[in-house]
């Protein structure tokens, strides 16, 4: 292969891998100004000179999170939208509370990877590998143990406990965003067509209205 061939092969690599997490800081810290109207990749700086201690804290993740719905799960997150001083640092974490045999249903992040340690209880993980393979990688988790969910594939949790099961899991994005699949699918606003669902699905169309109600 000729040098300049490799060059732009390994360049192209490069820049594919920036693209797929936050951008790096250009300063010690850009704390994100709440109140400005300018719309920009990420969040306005605060002057610097106003920065002080409560831009980098967040108090509370020690509460448990409310349990007492459809899935039995609660996400409480802690990224740019709690910590404004997380802007341009790329990371965030989140708690996430399971009743017994509650689930964190299927969903991705667009823009993180996540690193997830049970604190307590049990937990069953798993993430499925894109087409064609849709290999589906699955453990259940004890107490102290770690499971990462790579950027973009769809994953889920479930409690396979009696007790509740809590996880604190890091993020490497100030902004990770989530795709819940029956919630964006099933849910969207218009609705996607009962047609297309039915087809995709390879259900009959009764089937597509019935989850839609749902959701
Ligand atoms: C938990 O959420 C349920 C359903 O929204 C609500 O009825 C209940 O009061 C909440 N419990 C607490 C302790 O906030």
């Amino acid at each position: 292969m000729a040098p300049s061939v490799l060059l732009f092969g390994l360049l192209a690599i490069a820049c594919s891998l920036a693209s797929a997490s936050d951008h790096s800081p250009l300063q010690d810290f850009c704390v994100a100004d709440a109140t400005s109207p300018v719309l920009v990749n990420g969040l306005v700086c605060k002057d610097p000179k106003l920065v002080k201690a409560d831009d980098f804290f967040f108090k509370g993740l020690h509460l448990a999170g409310n349990t007492s719905n459809a899935v039995g799960s609660r996400v409480t997150p802690v990224n740019v939208a709690q910590i404004p001083g997380l802007n341009t640092l790329g990371i965030s974490l989140v708690r996430i509370d399971y009743a017994p045999w509650g689930i964190n249903p299927p969903h991705t992040h667009p823009r993180a990877t996540e690193i997830l340690t049970v604190v307590e209880g049990l937990l069953e993980v798993g993430f499925v590998t894109s087409n064609p393979e849709n290999h589906l990688i699955t453990k259940v988790l004890q107490k102290g143990d770690v499971f990462v969910f790579p950027v973009g594939l769809v994953h889920f949790q479930r409690n396979v406990g009696y007790c509740n099961t809590v996880a604190i899991a890091a993020l490497n994005s100030q902004n990770p965003g989530v795709i819940t699949i029956a919630n964006t699918v099933f849910g969207s606003k218009p609705d996607i067509s009962s047609d297309l669902l039915a087809k995709a699905f390879q259900v009959d169309k009764n089937i597509v209205y019935k989850i839609q109600s749902h959701f």
